[in-house]
């Protein structure tokens, strides 16, 4: 019985770690040509105005909270959770919702969809956060 526990908790205990699905997401974008993240870059997205989309949202910001680790809300008032990673875990884990709401706010907001580099910058800024 006493070796037979050993046991199970040593096949526990060796089993390889949880694959993280963000990984994934990010080697897709590598494959449609982004190279590795630019940090800095990702964060300067989060908070920039860019003002060449629809003129009611100008930057990330003005849905996603001020910071990332701060919630925030849609045009209509409906509460967003933090997009920071530590905050909201499940963040960027299903990569049919990361491509279609980079889609849909990235045209909102730049007026053009994201480009591979920039998604990986972005996610990889917010899964450090
Ligand atoms: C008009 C409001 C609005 C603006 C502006 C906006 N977003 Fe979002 N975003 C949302 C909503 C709503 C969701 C979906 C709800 C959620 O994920 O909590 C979302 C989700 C996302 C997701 C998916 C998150 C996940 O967990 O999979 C990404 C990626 C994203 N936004 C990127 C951006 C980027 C990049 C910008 C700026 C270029 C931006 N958003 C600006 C409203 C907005």
């Amino acid at each position: 019985m006493k070796i037979l526990l050993i046991l199970a908790l040593g096949i526990l205990l060796s089993s390889p770690a949880q694959a993280d699905p963000r990984d994934d997401i990010i080697a897709g974008f590598k494959a449609q040509g982004a190279g590795d993240a630019n940090l800095a870059n990702g964060q300067k997205m989060y908070s920039t105005t860019y003002g060449s989309g629809k003129p009611d949202t100008p930057k990330c910001t003005t849905c996603h909270g001020a910071t990332p680790q701060q919630g925030g809300q849609t045009r209509t008032g409906k509460a967003i959770d933090p997009m920071a990673v530590s905050r909201t875990e499940n963040r960027f884990t299903d990569k049919k919702m990361v491509d279609k709401w980079f889609r849909r706010n990235c045209k909102g907001v730049i007026g053009r969809e994201c480009t591979a580099q920039e998604k990986v910058d972005f996610l990889t800024f917010l899964a450090s956060q």
